[in-house]
This record gives structure tokens, sequence and C-alpha cells, in this order.
């Protein structure tokens, strides 16, 4: 009702609506029957709606046909791209570059597979094991085992596997972590073992960066650095040549390459975000607030509780700043099953089995617009204060 109220509120304030107020109105409504919490990092909106003209990409019709790209490394790798994402790391400290193959996926999902492709050994007997800490990202176990290769395999929670000394396995290690937000390091050793690290949470507006990651195989998306998921352009610093060639031929069997309309508009908008600091402190500024927000709600009662994290030395903003993650990881203090509690409170979530944990967890987004983020925390407002009348 609240979100219906706020609708004809907002309508009626914008009688001379512009088309991106109608979209916010239209927005609105499908957010009205229960607030959804999906992984769309929608709250960077409001940022590009003020600075898109920055990096507004004109692609004329005769332009980029050829499925050649100009990277003399990776046929269809723009070099633009390749660039600008080693500036982008030094501008923010946030990874070494140097002596790193990039190699361009859709998304991180694809170079994700492309890293199984590329590091599994094709004369084993057995499927090279796929293993990480649960609670761990929800998509590694189906997408490890939706094709159901012979090359690879998921394994389930790396706290519990023990390799044997000559057994193949790669260990994804997702850090800050989706969906606690902790920071992590490997923990598997022993055996043939290779670690991914999943670095699409390790920015500034997440987490303190402490120091440039300098792993064997790292990946990131613009999906959570500028919040552009439907780019879908990911990267892969990857420091062994063979092993970037063979991701890199994985792309090539698996799409003939990565659009370059898509990776000359995420040139275009990673420049812009190096040029103008403004989004990480827009970025940042928003997700202190929504922290501080859902933990003032959450400690008026003992119904929920989220993980406590220690701030930190940021190199990139020069002060001590508390991590601020994509995601709350909530925990039902009284329902066995939260996900179908809060459902029933129209707050959609994903329940904690989908991540290898118990169903008393589920995963908030925090990334959500504004405007359904503070309707998500008036209806965890009142399911407090109706626990508290009780
Ligand atoms: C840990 C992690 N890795 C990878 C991805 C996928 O990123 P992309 O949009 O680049 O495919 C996500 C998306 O939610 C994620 O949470």
């Amino acid at each position: 009702m609240e979100c219906m109220k706020w609708t004809l509120k907002r309508s009626t304030e914008l009688v001379d609506a512009t088309l991106a107020s109608v979209e916010e109105i239209v927005q609105q409504l499908t957010t009205c029957a229960s607030l959804t919490s999906t992984r769309d990092p929608t709250m960077f909106e409001n940022y590009w709606r003020e600075h898109g003209d920055s990096c507004t990409t004109t692609i004329l019709g005769w332009q980029r046909m050829s499925y050649y790209a100009n990277s003399k490394q990776f046929f269809f790798v723009q070099t633009e791209l390749d660039q600008v994402i080693r500036s982008l790391h030094d501008v923010i400290g946030n990874a070494v570059t140097e002596g790193r193959h990039i190699v361009i996926g859709v998304g991180s999902t694809q170079l994700f597979q492309a890293a199984l492709y590329a590091l599994s050994p094709p004369d084993r007997a057995t499927p090279t094991k796929v293993v990480s800490v649960a609670p761990f990202y929800s998509s590694y176990p189906t997408i490890t085992d939706y094709l159901k290769s012979s090359l690879y395999q998921w394994a389930g929670d790396a706290s519990v596997y023990r390799p044997q000394s000559d057994d193949s396995y790669i260990e994804l290690v997702t850090t800050p972590n989706n969906p606690t937000g902790e920071v992590r390091q490997s923990v598997v050793s022993g055996g043939a073992g290779f670690p991914v690290h999943d670095l699409a949470y390790y920015w500034p507006h997440h987490t303190p960066i402490t120091s440039p990651a300098d792993h064997d195989l790292m990946l990131f998306t613009v999906s959570k650095s500028t919040g552009h998921a439907g780019t879908r352009i990911g990267w892969a610093l990857v420091k062994d040549l063979k092993v970037a060639q063979k991701m890199a031929k994985f792309i090539e069997l698996n799409t003939i390459g990565v659009s370059k309309d898509a990776q000359i508009r995420a040139a275009h908008i990673l420049r812009a975000r190096i040029g103008a600091k403004q989004l990480f402190h827009f970025a940042a500024a928003e997700m202190s607030y929504r922290w501080q927000r859902l933990r003032s709600v959450l400690t008026k009662g003992t119904r929920f509780s989220v993980p406590e994290f220690q701030p930190a030395w940021c190199t990139f903003f020069g002060e001590i700043r508390s991590p601020a993650p994509a995601f709350a990881w909530l925990r039902c203090n009284e329902e066995a099953d939260c996900e179908r509690f809060l459902r029933h409170s129209g707050i959609l979530t994903r329940s904690g089995g989908y991540f290898g944990s118990n169903t008393s967890f589920v995963r908030l987004s925090m990334l959500d617009r504004r405007a359904s983020f503070e309707i998500l925390i008036d209806r965890l407002e009142k399911l407090q204060s109706a626990v508290d009348m009780s």
C-alpha cells in the first residue's frame, strides 16, 4: 500500500514528467507487489542519469563489422578496453596488471567457464573438482554442472574438501564474498589445485582496498564496478600466457569472440570512471547510507541479524572505511525458513540453501534502486516492531 501511495504522490509531483520520471514510476509500479532481491545493480542508475553524457558511444553502421578486433594477442579483444582496464586498476590500486594478460569475456560468467575449461587437464580419468567455501556464489554449482562436462564437476564446500596427492581441483575464491561480504583467501592445500579469484566486488564502494590483488587468475566485471550489467563485459587478469590462450580459445569456440560494440561502450564507461572519481564517492556514500539504515533497523529488535565487518585502511580513499557489501547475509533468528517468512511480507530474497548454507539465512540485495530500498527497510522495520509488540 505504501508503495502505491508513493507512486501516486510521485505521479502528481511530476505533472510535466520527463521520460526519465515516467520510467521511474513504471519501475516503481513493478516493485509494488513484492520487492525483488535480485543481484541487479540498478542503484547506479541515478549517478549515470546525471553523468551519462560523459560516456556516450556512437557507432556508425559500417564500423566494427568484422569478427576481428585490433589486439595482436587475442583476435577478438579491443586494445582500447585492454588499456583502459590497466589504467583503471592503476588508479584504484585493486589489482596488479603488470605481467598479466587480459582476456575479455561476455561478463565474468563466460570467463569463469573459460577458466574451468583452461584449468581442467583433458587427459584425466575423472573430472577436475570445482570447490568453493560455503556459503558460495549460488551460480557456481549450476554453471559448473549444467553441461555435465567430463572435464570438470562441482564438488561443493571447499572447507571440507581434502584432495588426494594428484587430484586435480579448482578452488573458487570470491573476495569479498557473495553472499556474505567477507574477505577470503584460498583454503585448500595439497593435490594439483589452482585457485581462481573472483574479484567482482573488490571495488572501494564495497570494501576497503587494502593492497593490489596479485593472484594467478583474477576475474573482474563491469557489472559490479559501474553497474552496467547489461553491457555484459568482464575481464580476466591472467599470469600464465598458456592459460590465457586457452581461455581465449574457449571464447572463440563458445561465441567467436565478444561483441566489439559492447567492448567499446565498456571502454568509454570505464574511461569516464577514471576521469571523474565521483562515481566511487557516489557509490561509497550510497552503500554506507544503506548499511547504516539496515543496521539501525535490525538493532531495534532481535528477529534478524547480519554479519559484523572490521573497518580497515582503504588505500584508495586514504582513510579507514567499513565494508559495505552488495548483499546482506541476513539470518532469521526465529524462523527456520527465512525466505518464506520474508516473502509473506512482500520481501523477495534468495534462500541460504542455494549458497550451500541453511534456510534460516537469506541473501538480501543492497543494490536495488533507492526507492525500492527504502520500502524494503520500511517492511523490515514493521516486522521488527510486530515482534516487539508481541
Ligand atoms: C561473485 C560474482 N561473480 C560473477 C558474477 C557475474 O558477473 P557478470 O555480470 O560479469 O557475468 C556475479 C554476479 O552476480 C557475482 O556475484
